[in-house]
């Protein structure tokens, strides 16, 4: 793992969005997975702002997105494609079609993650996999469990995970309680891993996932075992990591 100590969050995006503007000049047909939640929002602002100067063009890129609340359409404005619409592609020049994520309307759970696992085999490996990191490790929505998920599959998110994503609802009552997620194997196949983290509340998060057992207790922990990841964190999310 290779650590990118960052000063705060802005800089914490900066350099992420740097990693992945770097990847589409690069190869501009690139294949990118992308995390939505709090921590790649500023990453997704700079490359917006460098797509407005003409320094990145996304006309060519696919995107692969890490999960979906089960039981959210697309238009539902808690749902994470629209999330993805209205934090990034919308303000892009990408091609929608070529933006994928977990169908969430879709109630037939095995259908869905079916569906979701061909599509990425079809694809090949992607270039470059965005995660952000839980409180909890996980990432996507690979809680912490007996065993490490495989490909894409329905889940039961973690108390925990519905108590910090609730600050995006109108009351807890509104999270869904499933979502289907990327396994860890679909994560693992990326060629180069950029994880992100910021703040304090993911210090301990970290420290795991760098120095703990590679461990389901800790599901970023299995990074340690990718030939090329970067962590990408400011000094309060690496502040016990000395
Ligand atoms: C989001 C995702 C999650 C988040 C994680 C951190 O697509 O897969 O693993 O990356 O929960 O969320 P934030 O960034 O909101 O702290």
């Amino acid at each position: 793992m290779r650590i990118i100590r960052c000063k705060d969050y802005d800089d914490m995006s900066r350099k992420t969005a740097n990693i992945i503007s770097a990847q589409v000049i690069l190869k501009p047909n690139a294949k990118l997975g992308l995390a939505t939640g709090t921590t790649p929002i500023g990453a997704y602002k700079q490359l917006i702002a460098w797509y407005n100067k003409g320094d990145v063009d996304f006309s060519e890129v696919s995107t692969y997105n890490l999960d979906e609340y089960l039981g959210l359409g697309p238009d539902d404005p808690q749902s994470y494609r629209y999330f993805m619409n209205d934090t990034f592609f919308n303000h892009i020049n990408i091609d929608k079609a070529k933006t994928h994520v977990p169908d969430g309307s879709n109630l037939d759970a095995e259908a869905a993650c079916a569906a979701y696992d061909e599509l990425m085999a079809a694809a090949g490996p992607l270039d470059l996999q965005l995660l952000g990191i839980g409180r909890n490790g996980h990432v996507g929505f690979n809680e912490p469990g007996d065993s490490f998920s495989k490909g894409t599959h329905c889940v039961e998110l973690a108390e925990s995970t519905i108590q910090a994503n609730s600050r995006l609802f109108d009351s807890i009552d509104d999270v869904p309680r499933k979502a289907y997620s990327m396994g860890v194997q679909n994560i693992m196949s990326a060629k180069t891993i950029l994880i992100a983290a910021s703040g304090a509340d993911k210090a301990q998060a970290v420290y795991d996932m760098i120095y703990g057992p590679v461990s389901p207790q800790c599901t970023a922990s299995i990074l340690q075992l990718h030939a090329d990841c970067f962590v990408v964190a400011d000094e309060a999310a690496l502040s016990l990591c000395k």
